[in-house]
């Protein structure tokens, strides 16, 4: 496989960070990693592996090794009486998928629809909206050990699915440690998608979007086109304003902290979870803080939804936020939200 020396990877961000990469493989096969595996290029440093580049902060030049993910591919793989099967390659672009699941009437994912990414990376954080999670339609996946060359299949439950998380965001710390990060390489991904399909409709952007049609009883494809809409009204597109979605994720706290914050802050927006806990707007304490709209060099704190931080710079000529600019921007967050709240905020893009 061809590798490609000192590449610049401006392009390779949806955060449109400036920074070179000292070898890119563009990985098109499951064949051309066990090559790769095989050649010995991969012992010294565990690679880094890039999908879409949705979900990242590049804070420096990159040493290691970077494996672009571009493995091809969509089909229907297996139907029973209760689904369809239907798998992709880790380079399909997501909102392709989406697109060709509706399609060709194999309805579930609309509610994922036009999430930046690959579908490689969709698993890793257990990509999530208005009331769909990956981990909902996921069926299996294959993988590969990069130490061994060994190809492997998991199932839900091996991958330790959570709020934005897998077993594929974290590192091994020790021998025996859950954790596949830097070791597995994702190659394809089966969904599992019922046919008896129901509508996701709770959440009240979509409802909203659809009274507004006058859409009481909507298909698959109308509920597709809300969600687009609605990202498209509240979120940045990378293509004009460089982002990686939504920068933190959403804070659980107890009941009883919850109360306890409610009365100092009676209009803090937050939703009680089955477990009793409760999952705070991200957004709200940020906003709360005042700094929707801030500044910090060429990054900033999006205007239309503060738990976005945008790259002011990036796509207009100019050199745009450096990694160490956003980091920055995002620690001055999290230190007021904490000093307000009381309350950690985490990022959620993997900063390397
Ligand atoms: N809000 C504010 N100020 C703002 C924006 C929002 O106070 O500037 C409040 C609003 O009251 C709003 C609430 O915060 O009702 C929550 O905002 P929103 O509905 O936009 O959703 P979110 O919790 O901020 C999450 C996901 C998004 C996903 C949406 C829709 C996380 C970290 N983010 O955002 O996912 O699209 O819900 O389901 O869970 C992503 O992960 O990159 C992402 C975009």
């Amino acid at each position: 496989m061809f590798a490609e020396k000192n590449v610049p990877l401006k392009d390779f961000n949806t955060f449109g960070i400036v920074a070179k990469a000292h070898v890119v493989y563009r990985v098109k096969s499951t064949q051309d990693v066990g090559q790769l595996v095989a050649s010995g290029a991969l012992v010294e440093n565990a690679p880094v592996v890039l999908g879409g580049g949705s979900n990242i902060i590049i804070t420096g030049d990159i040493k290691a090794p970077v494996l672009k993910m571009e493995i091809p591919g969509i089909s229907l793989v297996d139907e029973t009486q209760k689904a369809w099967i239907v798998q992709a390659g880790a380079g399909v672009c997501w909102h392709d998928l989406v697109t060709w699941t509706l399609e060709n009437d194999y309805p579930g994912l609309e509610n994922l629809a036009l999430i930046p990414g690959s579908v490689g990376a969709a698993p890793v954080q257990n990509i999530g909206a208005y009331g769909v999670e990956l981990q909902d339609r996921f069926d299996s996946l294959d993988a590969m050990d990069l130490i061994s060359g060994n190809t492997f299949e998991l199932r839900a439950q091996q991958c330790a699915f959570g709020y934005r998380d897998s077993v594929f965001k974290h590192r091994p710390a020790r021998l025996g440690d859950m954790g596949l990060a830097g070791r597995a390489l994702i190659t394809h991904v089966r969904f599992y998608l019922p046919k008896k399909w129901q509508a996701v409709t709770g959440y009240a952007d979509i409802e909203k979007a659809l009274v507004a049609k006058g859409v009481t009883q909507p298909n698959p494809q109308q509920i597709g086109d809300c969600v687009v809409a609605v990202r498209r009204a509240k979120l940045p597109d990378p293509a004009v304003l460089g982002n990686v979605g939504s920068f933190f994720k959403n804070p659980v706290v107890s009941w009883e902290q919850c109360q306890d914050i409610i009365q100092r802050e009676p209009t803090i927006v937050h939703y009680t979870l089955h477990d009793g806990s409760v999952k705070l707007a991200a957004a709200w304490l940020i906003d709360a803080c005042g700094w929707r709209g801030k500044k910090m060099g060429a990054a900033a704190v999006y205007d239309k939804q503060a738990l976005v931080l945008v790259n002011r710079g990036a796509f207009d000529g100019q050199a745009g936020a450096t990694g160490g600019e956003v980091m920055t921007l995002a620690k001055a967050i999290q230190t007021s939200v904490y000093e307000r709240f009381g309350i950690v905020l985490e990022p959620e893009p993997v900063v390397i």
